[in-house]
C-alpha cells in the first residue's frame, strides 16, 4: 500500500470548535506569566531586577529566545498585576505605571513581537483588580481597544471585586469586545474558579463559548500541597469539565512552578507530567535568568511538550488511585489510539514503589502492540501488547511518563 494512503487513513480526525471561534488555543497555550513568581513587587528602587516592570519583561522575552523556550514552542510574555497607575487618564483610558513602564505597553509589544513572541497582559471583570488597580466593570469596550491598539496577544481577566452578576455579563461583553476589535486576541478568564469558590457549579459549555481557557480552582502556590490539592481536583473533575477541553478551549490548572523553590526534582516531574496528561496551558512562572539546568531540561523536554500540545486537544484522567500509587492517562496520537500514561508515588515516606499493570487495564487494547518510551528519560522502553505487564519503579514524590505509540 502506498504510504500517503496509510497517512490518510490514519490521519482521519477533525478538529471540531464548538466554543469561541477566535483561532487561537488549538493546543495548550505556553509561555510565561509573572505572577507566582513575582507577585506584585513594585519596589524598583529596592528590588530593580525581580519588580513589575519594563525590564523584568524585556528581560524574560530575551531569555525566552537566548535560553531556548521559544524554540519548544513556549510563546506568551505575560504581564499579570500590577503593571497600570492607580486611576484611568483623563478619557478613562488605563495607563500603565509611568515609572516602571515608562515607554508604555506599546512598546512593549512591540520588542516582545521583534523577539518573534507574543504579549499577555492583565485586568479584572470587577471595579478593582485583587491588588487594587483599576478594573474594567463599565469600560470593556474602551479597554478591550486599548489592549488592541497595543498590540497586546493575550488577557487574562480576574474576577475579584465584581459580583457573580457582574461576571455573568461582564466575561461575555468583554469577550464581545475583543472580538469586535477584529484582532486575535487568547482570552483566559477565572470565572469558574470564583464559582467554584462560591459552591456554583459552573456552565462549562457557557464558559467555553466565550473564553479560550478558563481557571477553575486556586491559585498554585510554591508548595507540594498546593500542587497536590490542584490535582486532586482536577482528578475529581467535578462539574464534568474534562470533556468541555478541546482545540480552542482548556482548563487551566495554572501556572507551572517549575524552577522555583517550593518543589523537588521528583515533584516537578509530577507537576509537568500531569499538566501535559491534561492538556493544560504551561505557562512558566519562574526566573529563567537562574533556573537550574534539570528544571530547564525538564521544561523543555520535547516528547513531554508533544504529549501537551497533542492535536486532538483531549484532557486525560486519573483512572487509578490506589493508595499512594496514582494512574493518570490521556488519548492522543493517531486517531487517538497512542496512550501517554503517568505513574505517580505521591507518597512521602521515602518508599520507592514498584508498580505493575497490565497494559490493557489503561486503556491499551490494540493487539499489535504499541512502542513505548520512557518520556523523562528520553528513552525508548520497549514494545508492548495489551496483554503484556509494564512494571516500573517510582520513586517517592515524582513521576513515571510514558508515551504508547500506536503505529497503524
Ligand atoms: C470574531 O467572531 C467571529 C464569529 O465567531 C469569528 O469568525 C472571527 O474570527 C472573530 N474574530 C476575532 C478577531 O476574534
Ligand atoms: C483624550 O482624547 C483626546 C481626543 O482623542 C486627545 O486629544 C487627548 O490627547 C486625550 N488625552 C489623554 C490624556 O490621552
Ligand atoms: C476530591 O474528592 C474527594 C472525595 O470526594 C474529596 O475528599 C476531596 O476534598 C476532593 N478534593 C478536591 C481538591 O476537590
Amino acid at each position: 500500500m502506498n504510504i500517503y494512503l496509510i497517512a490518510l487513513v490514519c490521519i482521519g480526525g477533525s478538529t471540531l470548535i464548538l466554543g469561541l471561534d477566535n483561532g487561537l488555543a488549538l493546543t495548550p497555550p505556553m509561555g510565561w506569566l509573572s505572577w507566582e513568581r513575582f507577585r506584585c513587587n513594585i519596589d524598583c528602587k529596592k528590588d530593580p531586577k525581580n519588580c513589575i516592570s519594563e525590564n523584568l519583561y524585556v528581560e524574560m522575552a530575551d531569555m525566552m529566545v537566548f535560553k531556548g523556550y521559544k524554540q519548544y514552542g513556549y510563546q506568551y510574555v505575560n504581564i499579570d498585576d500590577c503593571w497600570s497607575e492607580m486611576s484611568r487618564d483623563s478619557n478613562g483610558t488605563l495607563v500603565a505605571d509611568r515609572e516602571r513602564f515608562p515607554r508604555g505597553i506599546k512598546w512593549l509589544a512591540d520588542y516582545v513581537h521583534f523577539r518573534g513572541l507574543k504579549l499577555g497582559i492583565y485586568g479584572d471583570v470587577g471595579i478593582k483588580t485583587c491588588g487594587g488597580y483599576p478594573g474594567s466593570l463599565n469600560y470593556y469596550q474602551k479597554d478591550a481597544q486599548t489592549f488592541a491598539e497595543w498590540g497586546v496577544d493575550m488577557v487574562k481577566l480576574d474576577g475579584c471585586y465584581a459580583s457573580m452578576s457582574d461576571m455573568a455579563t461582564g466575561y461575555p461583553q468583554m469577550s464581545y469586545y475583543l472580538n469586535q476589535t477584529g484582532r486575535p486576541i487568547l482570552y483566559s478568564c477565572s470565572w469558574p474558579a470564583y464559582q467554584v469558590e462560591a459552591r456554583i457549579v459552573p456552565d462549562y459549555k457557557k464558559i467555553a463559548s466565550y473564553c479560550n481557557i478558563w481557571r477553575n480552582y486556586k491559585d498554585v502556590q510554591d508548595s507540594w500541597d498546593s500542587v497536590e490539592d490542584i490535582m486532586d481536583f482536577y482528578a475529581n473533575n467535578s462539574g464534568h469539565f474534562a470533556e468541555v477541553a478541546r482545540p480552542g478551549q482548556f482548563n487551566d490548572p495554572d501556572m507551572l512552578i517549575v524552577g522555583d523553590y517550593g518543589l523537588s526534582y521528583g515533584q516537578q516531574t509530577i507537576q509537568m507530567s500531569i499538566w501535559a496528561i491534561l492538556a493544560a496551558p504551561m505557562m512558566i512562572s519562574a526566573d529563567l535568568r537562574n533556573m537550574k539546568e534539570e528544571s530547564k531540561d525538564l521544561l523543555q523536554n520535547e516528547m513531554l511538550l508533544r504529549i501537551s500540545q497533542d492535536m486532538y486537544g483531549i484532557q486525560g484522567k486519573r483512572i487509578i488511585k490506589d493508595g499512594n500509587v496514582e494512574v493518570w492517562t490521556k488519548q492522543m496520537g493517531i486517531n487517538a489510539k497512542a496512550v501517554a500514561f503517568a505513574f505517580l508515588n505521591v507518597g512521602t515516606d521515602g518508599t520507592p514503589v514498584e508498580v505493575s499493570y497490565q497494559f490493557s487495564r489503561l486503556g491499551l487494547t490494540e493487539a499489535e502492540g504499541y512502542n513505548v518510551t520512557n518520556v523523562l528519560e528520553e528513552k525508548f522502553f520497549g514494545v508492548l501488547r495489551p496483554t503484556d505487564y509494564v512494571n516500573v519503579t517510582v520513586y517517592p514524590t515524582s513521576a513515571w511518563l510514558g508515551y504508547a505509540d500506536f503505529d497503524c
